[in-house]
């Protein structure tokens, strides 16, 4: 099928005139619709069309398409409805050649294999995934290859020379060249170094470069054509059916219109893909003049291990990669750097290090189990485990010569943890909070600008943690040269699972030391509460080896895992791919991801750090739910037979290792970890008391 795709470019060639790239959501406006413009397209003059799988976290699109994935998936379009709308395009006479465009997890969900066959039968030439970087897509390519599915690579103003021969090699039918950093959406001018960036690729290939992102005149397409084989319009098509809509224009008349002045041909076109669509699948790697690629083919650019077992991993935009090789190399280096180390240390007085280890003793004595104590990260500066990790990335981003932080948070610990570390190291911080979070934690978001951070409120999706991620991902594509991203917790794509790790692990190496000059032994158990799973990761690693503790973590039940309302990933999750990383997920059967629920803004995340999805599959760590109910217990026993308020996060291990002393002997010994304290909450459990009081016998009406 993919000798479509060539044709296509050879046809435009022979004309003397850049190929025409269009791109679509499939399901905006509606499922119907879509089939309509995919004909109004080709009329219009399209070449090639690429049409979007929409996903609920888009993290390299902009507001245009993200809105159209939003607005689709209200039409409940998945896999197979795109498919359908291809074969009913081409049932009332689509030539041209489609390539489907998206993200890697609806496609892992729906299974490689099975789609490749199906894109195949359905008539799609090619695909693309956004977040499918070549050290990542070895598999997904060899099933293209098998079935004769063109793999379309993405190269990136950044991408480095060495890369961009890679990825020459494994193109087939074109490269994808996004011109430039960012997310896709129309601007007003096109990058002045595309030329520059079209010729360092044409040094190692001669395949069709087609050239998106940020096109959307007639004036850009021609400028565009000039250099490029190809030229792709994508968001502004977005912006015109939106426009076509409002007016109650005919959709497709109006689409192919506006893509006939793009393109400068008026009248309908003959089609060229028609004649040569069938042709012998194997022609498109004859093509590219090779077999199949093997892993050993593909350099890894990373120097470490990027996965633990099957988790973790680099999905990210090609944009990204080089940022992240670079991030990686100056942690590789910084760890053999003594100095590095001692600078690190140096802030221990500042974020109020060691932090104590103290025997709860009468929450030991109430429960009249196992002795637990309590590894007090609320004592931190800040009052919480997250300043360990803003104090590590920022001294890794200003070896990087970064001026500008940018973080994304829930509970809002994170963000203040970062705005302080931008306040004492002098450098710009911007924040990304979901609006449902800032709500919640206000106090947070005052305390945050107060420190002089910029609080983004991110309005898209559940308006939590998940879409502050994005919303920092986006950010981060578009800014990378300044920008260093600190995320806050052991998620995201490697190195930052390692790199949170390394700096947090500070609370277990402490624990360890602490618990033998205390209590002369290990501790039996260690228990943390899991968001992303930041604290727990720093408890548990320096455990890990040491087999005679248990390892528990302890995920939000919110309304309980019976409902749909909850955060426990690793309990009920599946194995997915989100923010870069492959881990568990909670996510629904199509691979989108769902909506999660806790009382806590810090744990209320769909995914997990990719390093517990690895403890739990081999066993070494036990993973506990508790609810909001149950959370809300710990967090009333200890502050009621201690005296400590803890966060509504950390209420949770509380509680889990309240029932896990129930259960052992009174010489064993539970370190639970304390990760913040609750000031923040306050207002959270006012809101929360009328409905969840009853049911734990807690009034505090006055
Ligand atoms: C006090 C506290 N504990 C725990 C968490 C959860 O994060 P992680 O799982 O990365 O430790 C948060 C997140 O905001 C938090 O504020």
């Amino acid at each position: 099928m993919s000798a479509g795709l060539r044709n296509a470019f050879k046809t435009a060639k022979e004309q003397n005139r850049p190929a025409f790239v269009t791109f679509i959501t499939a399901g905006y406006p509606s499922p119907e619709v879509t089939v309509e413009n995919l004909l109004a397209l080709e009329r219009g003059g399209a070449d090639v069309i690429e049409l979007g799988i929409p996903f609920t976290d888009p993290i390299a699109d902009g507001p245009t398409i993200q809105y159209a994935s939003t607005q689709s998936l209200k039409h409940n379009t998945d896999i197979p409805m795109c498919l359908q709308m291809v074969r009913d395009a081409r049932a009332k006479g689509l030539k041209v050649p489609i390539v489907l465009m998206g993200y890697y997890n609806p496609v892992l969900a729906y299974g490689e294999e099975k789609i490749v066959q199906d894109c195949k039968e359905a008539g799609v030439n090619g695909y693309i995934l956004v977040d499918l970087p070549p050290e990542e897509s070895h598999n997904f390519r060899s099933i293209c290859y098998k079935h004769g599915l063109s793999y379309v690579p993405l190269i990136a103003p950044s991408t480095t020379e060495q890369r961009i021969e890679l990825l020459s090699k494994l193109a087939d039918s074109f490269i994808y060249v996004v011109s430039r950093m960012g997310v896709t959406g129309s601007r007003d001018s096109i990058n002045a170094e595309l030329p520059a960036i079209i010729a360092r690729i044409k040094k190692y290939t001669s395949i069709p470069l087609a050239v998106g992102f940020g096109v959307s005149t007639r004036e850009h397409f021609v400028e565009v054509g000039a250099h490029a084989e190809g030229v792709v319009i994508g968001s502004r098509l977005i912006t015109v059916t939106k426009e076509a809509l409002e007016k109650n224009q005919n959709v497709p008349e109006v689409i192919q219109q506006y893509a006939a002045e793009v393109c400068g041909r008026k009248h309908s076109i003959e089609t060229y893909a028609a004649s040569e669509a069938n042709q012998a699948d194997i022609e498109v790697n004859d093509a590219a003049g090779r077999g199949p690629f093997s892993p050993d083919d593909i350099k890894n650019f990373y120097q470490l291990a990027t996965r633990f077992g099957n988790f973790g991993g680099a999905y990210v935009p090609e944009a990204l990669v080089d940022c992240l090789t670079q991030f990686e190399s100056c942690f590789v280096d910084a760890m053999n750097d003594p100095s590095f180390r001692q600078e690190f240390e140096s802030y221990y007085d500042y974020i109020s290090r060691p932090s104590q280890l103290q025997l709860a003793s009468r929450l030991t004595e109430e429960v009249g189990g196992a002795r637990i104590w309590l590894k007090r990260e609320d004592l931190n500066h800040t009052g919480s485990h997250k300043i360990n990790n803003a104090v590590g990335q920022i001294l890794l981003a200003k070896r990087l010569g970064k001026t500008r932080i940018i973080a994304e948070t829930g509970a809002g610990q994170h963000g203040v943890a970062t705005a302080t570390v931008c306040a004492k190291f002098g450098l710009e911080c911007v924040v990304y909070m979901g609006e449902e979070d800032c709500r919640r934690q206000a106090l947070n978001v005052f305390r945050m600008r107060m420190l002089g951070a910029t609080v983004v409120p991110v309005k898209d999706g559940s308006r939590t943690l998940k879409d502050a991620i994005n919303e920092a991902m986006r950010d981060w594509v578009a800014n990378v040269s300044n920008t260093h991203y600190l995320v806050g917790s052991a998620i995201g794509p490697h190195p930052f699972p390692m790199v949170v790790r390394e700096f947090q692990s500070v609370i277990g190496r402490e624990t360890k030391r602490q618990m033998l000059e205390k209590a002369g032994k290990l501790p039996d158990a260690v228990v943390a509460c899991v968001g992303g799973g930041s604290n727990a990761i720093g408890m548990f690693h320096p455990f890990v080896e040491d087999t005679s503790v248990r390892i528990i973590g302890v995920e939000a039940g919110g309304d309980g895992v019976h409902t749909e309302k909850h955060s426990a990933t690793l309990s009920m999750g599946t194995p997915g791919v989100l923010h870069g990383t492959r881990t568990y997920l909670l996510q629904d059967t199509k691979g989108q991801i769902i909506e999660t629920h806790s009382v806590s803004a810090g744990l209320d995340y769909p995914g997990v750090g990719p390093e517990h999805a690895y403890l739990k599959d081999s066993g070494r760590a036990e993973y506990r739910v508790a609810d909001d109910a149950q959370c809300l217990i710990g967090f009333r026993k200890l502050t009621q037979s201690e005296g400590i308020i803890p966060a509504l996060e950390s209420s949770h291990a509380i509680y889990a290792a309240i029932e896990l002393a129930k259960e052992l002997p009174k010489d064993k010994d539970i370190v639970v970890c304390l990760s913040g304290r609750g000031d923040k909450d306050m207002h959270t459990v006012v809101e929360v008391l009328p409905k969840l009081g009853p049911k734990i016998g807690w009034d505090l009406r006055f």
